[in-house]
């Protein structure tokens, strides 16, 4: 299929944070119309303590949404680096989200492996074989690593929706992450971006039609694709 553009937005950090929060709950709509329920995978990192804290006041009816996430640490769930603990305090119990949409990845399983094969398999539950997810939230990292799908990995394979990884480059090292069929599969992809460390990756993505980063890759490969910017992350384009 022919894949489009991505679409760029560039505004102040309130704006950025607006413009997430519109986007969503539009989406949140078009899912509602046509479907049974919306199906999100979320991040950790800047965009969630920049963002759902937003996210959490829309008027939503949380009970038709399922929450995924993009990636997860390798860390018990109330530890203060779980993307889970996060969501959980600044979205999850505000928006009194019903335990059973909350499908966490179970970052303090072992084998990890074995727990990628699980979230996979609750993913094809949830959102089909192959998996499309509504809406996906991305962050990117300095380095162009978008979830845990970091540069140069073989991580990055095609053929598996859940991978375990042992040796990330950003802490901590132990990691599950969707891979980026499942990410690229979604029906919406939106990337948020902030500060200038971030410029040099969202130029690769946008304007380097070569680039093998994952954040290329995602703007490339995305059938529906937003990148949210403030004015630093935008100041290479
Ligand atoms: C994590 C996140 C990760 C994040 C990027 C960007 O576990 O760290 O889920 O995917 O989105 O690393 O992080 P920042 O926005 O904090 O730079």
């Amino acid at each position: 299929m022919v894949r489009a553009t991505p679409e760029v937005r560039t505004g102040d950090p309130a704006w950025v944070v607006e413009t997430v929060a519109a986007d969503f709950e539009a989406a949140s709509r078009r899912a509602f119309a046509h479907r049974q329920g919306f199906t999100v995978a979320i991040p950790g990192g800047s965009v969630a303590t920049v963002c759902f804290a937003r996210l959490a006041r829309l008027a939503i009816d949380w009970g038709r949404v399922e929450f995924f996430w993009v990636d997860e640490r390798a860390v018990p769930p109330d530890s203060p680096d779980s993307n889970y603990a996060v969501a959980r305090s600044l979205w999850l119990e505000r928006a009194e989200v019903p335990v059973a949409r909350i499908h966490r990845m179970r970052g303090e399983a072992q084998p990890l492996d074995r727990a990628a094969r699980e979230y996979s398999d609750e993913l094809v539950r949830v959102a089909g074989a192959p998996p499309r997810l509504d809406y996906v939230l991305l962050g990117v990292g300095p380095d162009g690593h978008v979830a845990s799908l970091f540069p140069g990995r073989n991580e990055t394979a095609e053929g598996r929706w859940v991978l375990a990884v042992e040796d990330a480059p950003k802490p901590p090292p132990r990691r599950l992450t969707l891979s980026l069929p499942a990410l690229t599969h979604a029906r919406r992809v939106v990337v948020v971006a902030t500060g200038e460390e971030k410029s040099a990756a969202v130029r690769a993505a946008l304007a380097d039609g070569s680039s093998s980063l994952p954040v290329a890759r995602v703007a490339r490969d995305a059938r529906s694709c937003m990148f949210v910017l403030d004015r630093p992350a935008a100041r290479l384009l």
